[in-house]
């Protein structure tokens, strides 16, 4: 048996709460699909593909698919991700330009140094291919709502009295996540040597009302709890 990993342990509820908090789901899916486009004929990597929620809502045929935890890549395989490595992104060598679009839904937020994940994607990627990172923003009100419950230990404090959601992200994952800023990732990657950049986001509402319905995806990353970076190779 492996290391035990973050998200052991938290698959079912991971589904569950995206299940449950189903339109704040759907302006994340809207996002993911936006940003990924057509990816008919294209081949894709999803680093930290968890148990491919997401990519159960395209045709994940030509998605493959990198996961530390057990429990959520068999998920994942399930729903038609090619898991090629029960590992970490760290630890997985991948060969040079083979993918046209290479993502990370969710997973920097749980990883420490970017730097080299972000340096050995970009290496996996064809010339004029994406690597595309989807994440909750440091900055946002998801990013110090997690922040918060993560030093107080609780959700349940009165300075978060009146403010939450009504079913929050599990604060055990939000705990062990390393929220990291977008200009951070922004400033990684351009010194790496990466020049084109786009930009959309989600979750503009506060966390208290964002679940109240589906909202549209809008360029840019300011004002976003859900960002997607688009850096091309
Ligand atoms: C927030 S979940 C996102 C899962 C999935 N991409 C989704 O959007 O539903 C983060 C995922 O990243 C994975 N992860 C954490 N650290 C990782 C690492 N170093 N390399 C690859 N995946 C990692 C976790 O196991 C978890 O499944």
């Amino acid at each position: 048996m492996g290391t035990k990993q973050k998200f052991d342990g938290y698959a079912s509820q991971y589904d569950e709460w995206f299940m449950k908090n189903d339109n704040l789901f759907t302006s994340e899916l809207r996002l993911f699909k936006k940003v990924l486009g057509d990816i008919t004929g294209k081949k894709l990597l999803s680093v930290g593909c968890g148990s491919g929620l997401f990519e159960s809502y395209i045709d994940c045929s030509n998605v493959e698919g990198i996961e530390p935890s057990e429990d959520m890549g068999k998920i994942a395989e399930k729903r038609g991700v090619n898991v090629i490595k029960y590992g970490m992104i760290e630890d997985v060598d991948l060969p040079e330009a083979a993918y046209d679009i290479i993502y990370f839904n969710g997973s920097s937020s749980y990883m420490e140094d970017l730097t080299p994940v972000y340096e050995k994607s970009l290496r996996a990627l064809k010339e004029g291919g994406k690597l595309i990172l989807l994440d909750v923003p440091k900055e946002s009100a998801f990013g110090f709502m997690y922040l918060l419950g993560k030093s107080l230990g609780t959700y349940d404090h009165e300075y978060l009295k009146d403010t939450m959601p009504e079913l929050p992200y599990p604060l055990a994952l939000a705990a062990s996540g390393v929220w990291h800023s977008t200009e951070e990732k922004i400033n990684v990657l351009k010194d790496l040597g990466v020049t084109r950049f786009d930009f959309y986001q989600t979750l503009i509402k506060n966390p208290l009302y964002t679940n109240e319905e589906p909202e549209e995806v809008a360029e840019g990353y300011k004002s976003g709890g859900y960002v997607a970076i688009i850096a091309e190779k």
